[in-house]
């Protein structure tokens, strides 16, 4: 299994996850894929649902799920879904977004040439739009990661 902790990289994506979680309204359900340590659960109002989901067991009660399979599942009924620090990571992510059932996607995505979709930010964006999402927010979540961004889509 992929060691994912650096102290420094704990500090930044913990940064990242405290900026989506202010875009989560109390009473939601949440499907946080990509959700490692599940830093997002502590972060939401009590009165929320969250739905753990990583490639790997984080708890019992984690949606276990490879957003690579050929096959993807169908997906636990959310409001929200949340990939943090995820995409960048997924073969298809066309194919990953027409999947979801969902009102509202939060995703970071770092957009710098090393990544898959680096540099090809328009498109990124068009692939949400292309299921019916518009963009409502952008923000970039630290100096020293040029490009990373978290972004709020709804539908
Ligand atoms: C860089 S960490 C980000 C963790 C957390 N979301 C955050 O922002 O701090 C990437 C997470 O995605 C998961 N992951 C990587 N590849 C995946 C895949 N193909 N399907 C599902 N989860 C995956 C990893 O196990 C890990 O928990």
């Amino acid at each position: 299994m992929k060691d994912w902790t650096t102290p420094k990289s704990k500090e930044l994506w913990d940064n990242r996850t405290k900026l989506i979680a202010e875009w989560i309204p109390a009473g939601a359900t949440v499907l946080e894929f990509g959700c490692w340590t599940r830093h997002l659960e502590t972060l939401i109002a009590p009165s929320c649902t969250y739905i753990p989901s990583d490639i790997y067991g984080r708890g019992p009660d984690t949606f276990i799920c490879n957003l690579n399979a050929e096959h993807l599942p169908t997906f636990p009924t959310a409001d929200i879904v949340v990939f943090g620090g995820v995409l960048e990571y997924v073969k298809d992510i066309p194919r990953l977004i027409a999947h979801l059932n969902c009102k509202t996607v939060l995703t970071s995505y770092v957009f710098q040439r090393q990544w898959p979709w680096g540099n090809r930010r328009a498109e990124f964006i068009g692939v949400f739009e292309k299921c019916g999402y518009t963009k409502r927010d952008e923000v970039a979540y630290d100096n020293n990661i040029p490009g990373g961004v978290i972004m709020r889509f709804e539908r």
